[in-house]
């Protein structure tokens, strides 16, 4: 297989057998392993110092800064290795062709984009991850042989930046080798909010206190090419990019710095993806606590665009608990905070580690609290990634860990760590008892070092009992469970120091658990895979799409003959039925949120489970309104209209959460916002002034009307009517 343009064809239909085979849209019950992938294993020196980018590869890794040779082939060889850990899914980093040239530090010593986030073609695959001739054949290679193992692949794709602008090659970026652009020839009047005419935004940094919506997503990040995603090239590229990935078979995306691309803009990326075929993304949304002044918009964003997000608020809080000693209290309270704000909060994908922080053994060297920090996050809501090397205990104390100290060499693959067998038998459990994937989280008992937290989903329940004390043992007395009476040993066997414990019968689901003791560092899990009496329907994927969309419900129950999918009475065209997982086509049904039911072929009804019906494909339009009604400090304007991309009409009072914003605001009373909005509509909007209090200031006068365009990209401007 050779380049994007050459194959096209072929892979298209190679992938439509692949993707029947994997349904990417349920991702919650995969384990995922995140690879930077120059720093897992060299399986081909062939490509360690390739002829277009000579000098970067160091083969005596003793530059941190340079490639040290691990490549795709090398994943492909250790496949065997992550599927006997029970690894389901593989991010690995920014395959795309990086920069060729070395750009020196401060000290001048050679930096080169091992990393992965300094791409200059996104069509063509990096020489040091694939081959000599930046040809696709090493990542299908790979593709096909974690297809075949049933594991997936999940790209790392940056939205917001190419290469740095002003080094190396000075942000020039190629169409599969042929020049789009670079930084200094891209006219220079795009600073946001401003259509077409510059492939990037031509901005300075964002100011240090990432504390503007405007300068967050239109300002420069690490001195990377900002891409302007409203101009027409910028956005053709950046789609065909990302399915030409779908065509060569990868089944999710990463969406790298979601939080500094274009918000609304991400919404008609994510849609133009689920068009060509299924897939799951996770965007990377930084914010370390609920209290973060972007927050809310943070969970809008996971609740509104069709893509969830990695769990960065998680991530600080098991930190927090398992490496620095506080109470589980602060997990206890944000799991109530994020499962009452996110719709599909067991789709947040969970992570402690990873590439751009120091690893938790840098925080605290304590491998028994790795081993719960990990054991916590395969059992608690959300979708796991293990870092690579955690389960070798792998990490290096120079610089406190920082990167790139985070990012070593992958030092050995002993299956016998107590680490690997952990995440083997937990991710066993995902797959059998699905409390894992799609239950509910409720607390049963804790305390500053105990934390009992169990999982149900109908009749499967999974009791999960964690001790991070180093030396004291706690009793536990008055502990009471949804598993039914009876004795449960410990799922991990006493991998982790768990022993059995005795349930007789309670009442309304709250079964007394027989006192006993839990051991300085236990980990204990007790689980019972219940009867399934009916169709009991545990996820939807894409959450978000327009009529003809393939969407997937998973479950369990549903019979092996065919059953029914309705909206609102309106039956969906079924693809294929199984008793865990039905595909079908999103019906010609009228746009809004809708409670999807699923009825087995006798009739019995599941649980209805959320869906929003797209008037239409997603064209992302810039909305201006000039000499908007004025402002005082927490007061913006929004944007609402007459479809639900549109919010409605913020119906029944226009809100932060119900309407489309808040708009940004570089200029005065002028107000701009990227929206994406359905395809060849003739839409109905009006802006809307929400002020601090609350009070809502409509514009007067008969509503806005606009005809989005078919394909491409649009804008509209007008003037607040007053
Ligand atoms: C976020 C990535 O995780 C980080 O490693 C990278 O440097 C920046 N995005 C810029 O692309
Ligand atoms: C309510 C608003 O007051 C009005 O201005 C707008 O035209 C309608 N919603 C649209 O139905």
């Amino acid at each position: 297989m050779k380049r994007a343009s050459q194959v096209a064809f072929a892979a298209a239909s190679l992938l439509t057998v692949l993707a029947a085979i994997s349904t990417a849209q349920d991702f919650k019950k995969q384990v995922i392993y995140q690879i930077v992938t120059d720093r897992f294993y060299n399986g081909d020196t062939s490509n360690d110092n390739p002829p277009q980018s000579p000098g970067l590869f160091d083969p005596t890794q003793t530059n941190w800064n340079l490639y040290w040779g691990g490549d795709l082939v090398g994943i492909q060889d250790k496949l065997s290795y992550l599927q006997g850990m029970g690894v389901t899914a593989l991010w690995i980093s920014p395959p795309m062709d990086n920069i060729n040239v070395n750009i020196p530090d401060s000290n001048g010593n050679p930096t080169a984009p091992y990393h992965g986030y300094s791409a200059h073609d996104f069509m063509r695959i990096e020489e040091h991850f694939g081959d000599v001739n930046n040809y696709w054949t090493e990542f299908t290679n790979l593709v096909t042989a974690a297809h075949n193992l049933g594991m997936k692949i999940i790209v790392d794709f940056p939205v917001n930046d190419s290469n740095p602008n002003t080094a190396g090659e000075d942000g020039a970026l190629y169409n599969d080798g042929t020049l789009v652009t670079n930084y200094n020839t891209d006219p220079d009047g795009c600073t946001g909010g401003t259509v077409g005419g510059c492939v990037y935004h031509h901005t300075p940094a964002i100011p240090s206190c990432f504390c503007d919506r405007f300068d967050i997503q239109y300002d420069t990040l690490e001195g990377l090419a900002d891409f302007n995603q409203e101009d027409s090239t910028t956005d053709s590229y950046l789609k065909s990019a990302i399915t030409t990935f779908q065509s060569y078979g990868a089944d999710a995306f990463r969406i790298d710095a979601v939080k500094h691309a274009t918000w609304g803009w991400e919404y008609s990326l994510a849609n133009t993806t689920f068009t060509n075929a299924p897939s799951f993304f996770f965007g990377e949304w930084f914010l370390t606590s609920t209290t973060d002044e972007f927050y809310d918009d943070f969970y809008k964003y996971a609740n509104r665009s069709g893509m969830s997000v990695l769990d960065y608020a998680l991530y600080q809080a098991v930190r927090d608990v398992f490496a620095s000693n506080n109470n589980f209290s602060e997990i206890d309270s944000l799991i109530s905070t994020e499962d009452a704000n996110f719709t599909w909060q067991n789709d947040l994908v969970t992570f402690f580690d990873n590439h751009d922080n120091p690893r938790f053994l840098n925080l605290n060297d304590n491998t028994n609290r790795l081993n719960e920090a990990t054991a916590y996050i395969l059992t608690e809501r959300g979708i796991p990634i293990i870092y690579y090397g955690d389960e070798q205990y792998l990490f290096n104390t120079t610089d406190g860990g920082a990167t790139p100290y985070n990012r070593q060499m992958m030092s050995s693959f002993s299956t016998s760590t107590t680490q690997y067998k952990l995440i083997k038998d937990l991710s066993t459990l995902r797959q059998n008892n699905d409390a894992v994937a799609y239950g509910s989280h409720t607390q049963r008992w804790i305390n500053n070092d105990v934390y009992i937290y169990e999982r149900q989903f109908y009749n499967s329940v999974v009791l999960v009992a964690i001790n991070k004390n180093d030396t004291t043992s706690y009793p536990i007395s008055g502990l009471d469970t949804a598993l039914p009476a009876g004795t449960y040993t410990d799922y991990l066997g006493g991998l982790m120091g768990g022993s059995s414990i005795t349930v007789s019968s309670g009442s309304g689901g709250n079964d007394p658990v027989t006192n006993f003791t839990l051991n300085p560092h236990a980990v204990a899990v007790w689980q019972v895979v219940g009867s399934v009496p009916a169709p009991e329907v545990g996820s939807i994927g894409p959450t978000i799409a327009q009529p003809g969309v393939k969407v997937t419900i998973a479950g369990q129950g549903f019979g092996t003959s065919t059953g029914s999918v309705s909206f609102s009475g309106t039956n969906a065209t079924i693809n294929s039925w199984s008793n865990t997982s039905v595909t079908f086509a999103v019906p010609s049904v009228a746009n809004g949120v809708y409670s999807v039911q699923l009825k087995n072929s006798s009739g019995t009804a599941a649980n209805t489970i959320q869906f929003t019906v797209l008037t239409a494909k997603l064209i992302p339009v810039t909305f201006t309104v000039n000499n908007a009604n004025p402002t005082n400090t927490g007061d913006y304007i929004f944007l609402v209209g007459n479809t639900v991309e549109l919010g409605d009409w913020g119906s029944p009072t226009p809100t932060f959460f119900n309407s489309i914003g808040p708009m940004l605001c570089p200029n005065y009373p002028n107000w701009f916002l990227n929206v994406s909005v359905p395809a060849g509509q003739n839409i109905q909007f009006k802006f809307v002034d929400i002020q601090a209090n609350g009070n809502v200031v409509w514009e007067s006068g008969s509503n806005h009307t606009y005809t989005v365009p078919t394909s491409g990209i649009g804008s509209v401007t007008v003037n607040w009517q007053y």
